[in-house]
């Protein structure tokens, strides 16, 4: 069986767990703050604050941006759920724009007509590791005050063309990115994220409230020769990074631009493969973008049903997933309050006709041949060419 991914983990990752482990101070200590500083420095960006997942990290930027009960954030419906969910966290309401079908990501053409005189921040998705249009949506944001905030979830390394010159996403080019290390992604710390952003009012917040809010940390207090009591000012919560994940973190970090340069061989790799597959769109760079290539994710022909490909497929050894999903489309959106001011048709049909291709470091030239072969021989088949309901 060829997976769809396999984390890019060896024996340095394991060394630096285990010194952690043997060290006797096992979460957010030294090993977080080096695993920040190299991230803001991979990233260019002033500010990186480590904190359990991506999840909690736009959970934390959308308080940082105040989005309360009954505020609403322009965003995206097809993206991971975690992006509407944490929204919600703040009580906030999602309003969910279309996306470009050629990029996946938030056509800033319908932003302007989604703003009102409750919306609080932008809320733009990276997905899958495409870069999405900053510098369209940057000047919208800037024109009605409203944070812009980056999912950067799957764009670690990804980058853009940007005043001139190419720039990592994170540096943030809106208010603040939002990174995950789940396994899925090129850097990974089994679970984790990070939030870097250009405010240092907004940094020393998430500091706080990532640890219950306490005043004085536990690495002041436990180097202190005065007894200190902290105390608790505010509601917080506990999305701390241990200092084992920030360990793997840092070993990954190292790893990051020969993980980049192999994914973006595989993937231009993949597109002259299937070049001439009647029908089947591969993925494509704008000019001004470049992907880290998370994931590789095709669209079959209009005739093609999604899952009995996927299913043919698996039967001859090929993992594959399907496209992003629609959170609107799900029933944990059934009864909740979002609204979109135009129809997501672009969103829903990327969600019906796109699967995910294996991609992974040592994927080897004959299977990727092979997954190639087995694609373009499924579509000619024909065997799944009916439309699923
Ligand atoms: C676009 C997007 N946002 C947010 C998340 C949530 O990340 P995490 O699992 O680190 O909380 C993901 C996870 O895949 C994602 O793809």
């Amino acid at each position: 069986m060829i997976p769809i991914i396999k984390p890019s983990l060896d024996q340095r990752e394991a060394e630096a767990a285990s010194r952690v482990i043997l060290s006797g101070w096992i979460t957010q200590g030294a090993e977080v703050a080096s695993f920040e500083r190299e991230f803001a420095e991979t990233v260019a960006a002033p500010h990186a604050c480590a904190v359990s997942n991506c999840t909690t990290a736009l959970h934390l930027t959308l308080l940082a941006a105040g989005v309360r009960a009954g505020d609403e954030v322009v965003t995206v419906s097809h993206s991971y759920i975690a992006t509407a969910n944490s929204i919600r966290y703040c009580g906030g309401v999602p309003v969910f724009v279309d996306i470009d079908p050629t990029t996946f990501n938030m056509d800033p053409n319908l932003v302007e007509a989604a703003i009102t005189g409750r919306t609080r921040a932008i809320l733009c998705v990276h997905q899958v590791g495409m870069p999405c249009d900053m510098a369209e949506l940057k000047p919208i944001a800037q024109r009605h005050g409203l944070p812009l905030i980056e999912d950067a979830a799957c764009a670690a390394g990804s980058e853009i063309f940007w005043n001139g010159r190419w720039e990592r996403i994170g540096k943030p080019h809106g208010d603040a990115a939002c990174f995950s290390f789940h396994p899925r992604k090129l850097v990974s710390t089994g679970d984790g994220g990070m939030i870097t952003t250009r405010h240092k009012d907004w940094d020393k917040q998430f500091r706080l409230w990532r640890q219950h809010s306490m005043s004085v940390p536990d690495t002041v207090r436990h180097a202190s020769n005065q007894v200190i009591f902290e105390t608790y000012p505010e509601l917080g919560f506990n999305y701390r990074m241990t200092d084992i994940q920030a360990a793997v973190g840092r070993e990954q970090l190292k790893k990051l631009p020969g993980i980049i340069a192999r994914r973006r061989e595989l993937a231009s790799r993949y597109s002259s493969l299937l070049t001439d597959v009647p029908g089947l769109i591969t993925p494509v760079e704008p000019q001004w973008a470049r992907s880290n290539w998370q994931s590789y994710c095709i669209r079959l022909p209009e005739s093609c049903d999604q899952k009995q490909t996927m299913q043919i497929l698996l039967d001859r050894g090929i993992s594959t997933r399907r496209g992003i999903m629609c959170a609107h489309r799900e029933a944990a959106y059934r009864q909740q309050p979002w609204r979109s001011p135009s129809k997501l048709e672009a969103s829903e049909r990327a969600q019906e006709t796109a699967i995910i291709l294996p991609l992974y470091h040592d994927l080897s030239m004959a299977d990727q041949e092979y997954i190639a072969e087995q694609l373009r021989a499924v579509v000619l088949e024909g065997t799944p060419c009916e439309v699923s309901s």
